[in-house]
């Protein structure tokens, strides 16, 4: 069996919660692999909306067992947090949960360190969730991190206040005891209570469920262009959001790989700073954020909107070597009497169909074939047959130009509204 991956193709938020959760029984295991509470991954079911930072969303699925990676890096109090909403639900989390032993720690001077590190670029600022992804992922490749098999040892107290010491010694004059004092005693607490979640060696595991032939799905956090190699750094993430890091943050083999679905939206959008080519800092931008609901799932800032971006998707495709995609939140643009697509950038007059290494202070500007709206109510349909002409035209459209076929189409937030196409 082949582990197959699901990942945005944006900046992240593109609804990989919602596909996640749709195609979750026809898998056994749900493994998140990179990223950590930045997230924010939406569901919605049976009238009701749920939102997780660290937990694969296979969680509310009868039978789905939910693995977070060695790639992920884990706050014990907001996962503390996650479980305890869910159980408050009448869920049970337990057998259904397993955490790699070599995922790191995210402590409470690391959130500090965030915001040390944020306030201190003043207006280069990347625009950071503040919660502490940066700097754990940076103790973890400096060789100083704490991991959650850590918290086994006899010893962690010792390594816990050896580390925190060194952040100190980072921090110097910076306020930030009462911070500390804040949370410290909760992190622990919290960690205490994760203690009912089994830490596995989730590489051994994972492939012994392969071999046993298990169909497994990787769940990716953030999206694409926030990948710390391909991303527009630095206002990126700290991790490989892409399908490799699916083998770093798994264990996973690259011949193990099977179908990459990625997902992005019918339109695009952006949240905290950083390049966006074809953002609609205009009234047809704010139209989109209304009609999208488009403010963040972990934080509540609003979120950039523009027009889909074929160079940056073309670019997404190549990397993570997509095979089938899903197009999201096609409802939103139900009203809108045409809807533009980027097709390429001109910069200094020459025409651009990539991704440039640094488009920060370049003067680039998208150029855009203008498509029919469809202008419909799309989100009550469900079979292609009764979808109208303008939307299988935007579809086959970019079908071609991306050269990927489009297998899920997403039509409004709940679980229910969702067209599935063959793959042909
Ligand atoms: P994720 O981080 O990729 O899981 O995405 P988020 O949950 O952060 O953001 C996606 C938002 O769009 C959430 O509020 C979802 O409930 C919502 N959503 C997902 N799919 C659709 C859709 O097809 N139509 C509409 N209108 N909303 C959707
Ligand atoms: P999901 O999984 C959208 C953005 C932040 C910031 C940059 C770095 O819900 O799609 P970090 O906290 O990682 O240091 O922030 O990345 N960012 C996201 N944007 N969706 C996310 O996750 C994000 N996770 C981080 O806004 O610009
Ligand atoms: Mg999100």
């Amino acid at each position: 069996m082949k582990v197959d991956v699901l990942l945005g193709l944006q900046w992240g938020d593109e609804g990989k919660g919602k596909i996640v959760d749709v195609v979750t029984p026809a898998y056994q295991i749900i493994a998140r692999f990179q990223g950590g509470p930045n997230a924010g991954h939406t569901l919605i079911f049976e009238g009701k909306k749920h939102v997780l930072h660290t937990i694969p969303s296979g969680i509310f699925r009868k039978d789905a067992i939910n693995v977070i990676g060695n790639g992920v890096v884990i706050d014990p109090i907001i996962l503390r947090s996650e479980i305890e909403k869910i159980e408050a639900q009448g869920i049970t989390v337990g057998a259904n949960l397993l955490i790699s032993k070599k995922a790191h720690l995210i402590l409470p001077t690391h959130k500090i360190l965030d915001k040390f590190s944020e306030e201190s670029k003043g207006q280069h600022k990347i625009g950071s969730t503040l919660k502490g992804i940066g700097p754990t992922y940076m103790d973890k490749t400096g060789r100083n991190g704490l991991r959650m098999g850590d918290t086994q040892s006899p010893n962690f107290k010792e390594k816990y206040t050896g580390l925190v010491a060194k952040h100190k010694k980072i921090l110097g004059n910076y306020d930030y005891q009462h911070l500390l004092d804040e949370t410290e005693a909760q992190w622990f607490e919290a960690l205490n209570f994760l203690k009912k979640i089994e830490l596995v060696d989730s590489e051994i595991y994972i492939n012994r469920a392969l071999a046993e032939g298990k169909k497994i799905l990787a769940e990716g956090a953030q999206g694409t262009m926030l990948d710390i190699d391909f991303g527009t750094y630095p206002f990126v993430t700290s991790s490989n959001t892409v399908t490799a890091g699916t083998c770093t943050g798994l264990g996973v083999a690259p011949t193990r790989i099977g179908e990459v679905i990625g997902i992005f939206k019918a339109y695009c959008t952006r949240v905290g700073s950083g390049p966006f080519p074809t953002e609609l800092a205009n009234e047809v931008g704010a139209k989109i954020r209304e009609i999208g609901h488009e403010y963040g799932a972990t934080t509540g800032r609003e979120r950039r909107c523009g027009w889909v971006d074929l160079p940056a998707l073309k670019y997404a495709c190549m990397i993570n070597g997509a095979t089938q995609l899903a197009m999201m939140k096609a409802d939103v643009l139900d009203s809108f009497e045409s809807i533009y697509v980027c097709t390429h950038y001109e910069i200094d007059g020459k025409n651009i169909d990539y991704f440039p290494y640094d488009i920060d202070g370049l003067s680039i500007k998208p150029v855009y074939k203008e498509l029919k709206g469809w202008k419909t109510d799309l989100t009550k349909i469900r079979k292609m047959e009764d979808a109208p002409a303008e939307f299988l035209a935007y579809i086959t459209y970019l079908e071609q130009e991306l050269n990927v076929p489009i297998t899920i189409l997403s039509v409004g937030p709940d679980r229910e509204q969702t067209i599935i196409r063959k793959k042909s």
